[in-house]
């Protein structure tokens, strides 16, 4: 037997019974695939659950607020995805007639869907002969036929995208798909592979030249941009100071609350730190340091530390973005996991 017949025996036998695995529904499957792109299956399935829940039609999802789109996804980071999807119900609403279309080329000209979420998208719900490429058949495709471009350079892409598209002819495209990514999942994972155990052996490249440990090849990716994040948690009259992030940073339209951005660790730069804090308030609080965290990212890493002010503010100049919030309402809005986490475990406890 050769490579497509194989994957596919093996996920017949294989397969995880999912929920967007039983249908033709469009709609349904951009919903699965847009937050499995963001997460993996365990994770990602309360998230398409609860989104279908909401949103049983994209009807529904496209008459949603932001802030509803941005709550339910909450957690998933990468917001700008759960926006995409808002904006792209609703051109399907004004554009497509509220019908969610199943066609590779109508997909991609939509926000937030690409080349990789089309092709899964059309041959899923339209068995359009369209071959997906992420990570998980980067790998399988980089091992079986021996392949050592780098994935994610442009000569990689041209050459894993040839065989994808070559190997996906004369397929189910809509089978081949769904096995090839879980094999990938289950069986060529990317630090233990079940080798020992896996169907393909015999025709393995990376198996029988033991490069198993060495494909896929990835090129370093750039370092990450390293920020600094102070956090000045203000409650008074049972109302928490917060601030809707604006258009051009990480965490748009999210809550956070005051924030004083440094260069260096505060206590690294003093001048700098206390110069800004009173630029931010019209005075130089007095905070009490709560608790600090790393949050990484895909590009950045975050060092965010929060501190408790104890001054009433009695002046302070509230931009539109600042808004006092009742607990409660602290709890309603959508917000990054790092505020999230510091709101349920510490903001109680000030
Ligand atoms: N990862 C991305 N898409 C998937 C799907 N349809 N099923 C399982 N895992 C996936």
């Amino acid at each position: 037997m050769n490579f497509q017949p194989e994957i596919i025996a093996w996920y017949l036998i294989n397969k995880r019974e999912l929920p967007w695995r039983n249908t033709s529904d469009p709609y349904i499957i951009w919903l699965s695939e847009i937050i499995l792109q963001q997460t993996r299956v365990e994770q990602g399935l309360p998230y398409f659950n609860r989104f279908l829940n909401a949103f049983p039609t994209v009807q529904d999802f496209a008459a949603a607020s932001e802030n509803e789109v941005l709550k339910l996804w909450e957690g998933l980071g990468y917001y700008s995805r759960g926006r995409n999807m808002l904006h792209t119900a609703k051109t399907i609403l004004e554009h497509h007639e509220g019908i969610f279309p199943s066609q590779y080329n109508t997909l991609v000209t939509l926000k937030g869907i690409g080349d990789y979420t089309a092709a899964a998208i059309s041959s899923f719900a339209a068995k359009e002969s369209r071959a997906v490429l992420d990570g998980n058949v980067f790998r399988v495709l980089s091992r079986y036929f021996g392949i050592d471009t780098p994935i994610n350079s442009p000569a990689g892409k041209k050459v894993f995208s040839a065989l994808a598209d070559e190997l996906v002819q004369e397929q189910d495209a809509s089978v081949y798909n769904q096995a090839i990514m879980e094999f990938g999942a289950l069986q060529c994972k990317p630090k233990s592979p079940l080798c020992e155990s896996c169907p393909l052996r015999p025709g393995c490249f990376a198996y029988n030249h033991q490069q198993v440990q060495n494909l896929p090849v990835k090129l370093k990716p750039a370092a990450k941009r390293v920020r600094h994040f102070n956090y000045f948690v203000a409650e008074q009259n049972g109302q928490v100071l917060m601030k809707q992030r604006a258009a051009g940073d990480v965490w748009q339209q999210l809550y956070d609350f005051p924030l004083v951005e440094t260069t260096g660790e505060h206590y690294a730069v003093p001048e700098e730190f206390a110069q800004k804090t009173a630029e931010l308030f019209g005075f130089s609080p007095n905070l009490r340091p709560v608790i600090n965290k790393k949050h990484v990212l895909t590009h950045q890493i975050i060092y965010v530390q929060f501190f408790a002010l104890d001054n009433n503010i009695t002046n302070f100049n509230t931009t539109a973005s600042f808004k006092w919030l009742s607990r409660a309402a602290v709890a309603e809005v959508p917000k990054p996991n790092v505020i999230n986490d510091f709101v349920k475990f510490y903001l109680t406890k000030l």
